[in-house]
């Protein structure tokens, strides 16, 4: 398969907000990836259902929702309302893992986990099976433009075993200064899905930018 790319509007120009989206509809891109923050799990608060049913009601590609709110089980329903397609929720912000994936597979969504930059992949060995996709930080979650952690080559290297060894077809996501620079590197170390703020909305040409991300 070849990779996709989800372009993170948390860097776009949310004062022209509707261009932002139809660019990204025309361009070579696979989903949005929509970053939701609640100021507790993360220092930084975005933006919630309102903003993403309008995504919804203009993308006309996938909406790939990465929560980094505590206890995301208490919103799943509500994120399929807004028009989420793929709910990721942080292994570190709930209980019982299995139960919340499970619940997000139930409302008809893909369903993804992420873990943090300090947690160890080991940790999904007896759920990766249940899982649709796992998205790997690649820096400290919470703000856009910071600097690609090397050690993720690691990690994904070992979550791409782990995946091959369980016979699954998890998608392995990378989300974190991801650039031209070290795209090519993420997918041929084993990254399905890249996600990119700043390296897309911050550039010159942006739909440039995703067809360069796409095209490696
Ligand atoms: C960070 C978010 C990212 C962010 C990526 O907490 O999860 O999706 O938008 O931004 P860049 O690509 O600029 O690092
Ligand atoms: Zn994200």
């Amino acid at each position: 398969m070849k990779h996709l790319v989800a372009p993170s509007l948390l860097s776009a120009d949310f004062g022209k907000l509707q261009k932002e989206i139809e660019m990204v509809n025309q361009s070579q891109a696979d989903w949005f990836h929509l970053d939701v923050m609640d100021g507790v799990f993360v220092p930084n608060i975005s933006f919630g259902f309102p903003v993403i049913k309008y995504i919804k009601e203009h993308a006309l590609k996938p909406l790939d929702v990465h929560l980094m709110i505590t206890q995301p089980e208490r919103y799943i329903k509500d994120f399929r309302k807004a028009g989420a397609d793929i709910l990721s929720i942080h292994y570190e912000a709930t209980t019982h893992l299995h139960r919340s994936v499970y619940a997000i597979k139930e409302e008809g969504m893909q369903a993804g986990v992420v873990l943090n930059p300090h947690t160890p992949v080991d940790m999904l060995v007896d759920i990766i099976k249940d899982v649709d996709m796992v998205l790997l930080m690649s820096v400290n979650p919470g703000f856009g433009g910071q600097s690609f952690i090397e050690n993720t080559y690691h990690k994904i290297a070992i979550m791409k075993e782990m995946i091959l060894k369980a016979g699954s077809n998890t998608l392995i996501e990378i989300d974190g200064g991801v650039s031209t620079k070290n795209a090519s590197k993420l997918v041929e170390t084993g990254a399905d899905v890249l996600v990119a703020g700043n390296a897309v909305f911050r550039s010159d040409d942006p739909m440039g930018t995703i067809g360069a991300l796409k095209n490696l």
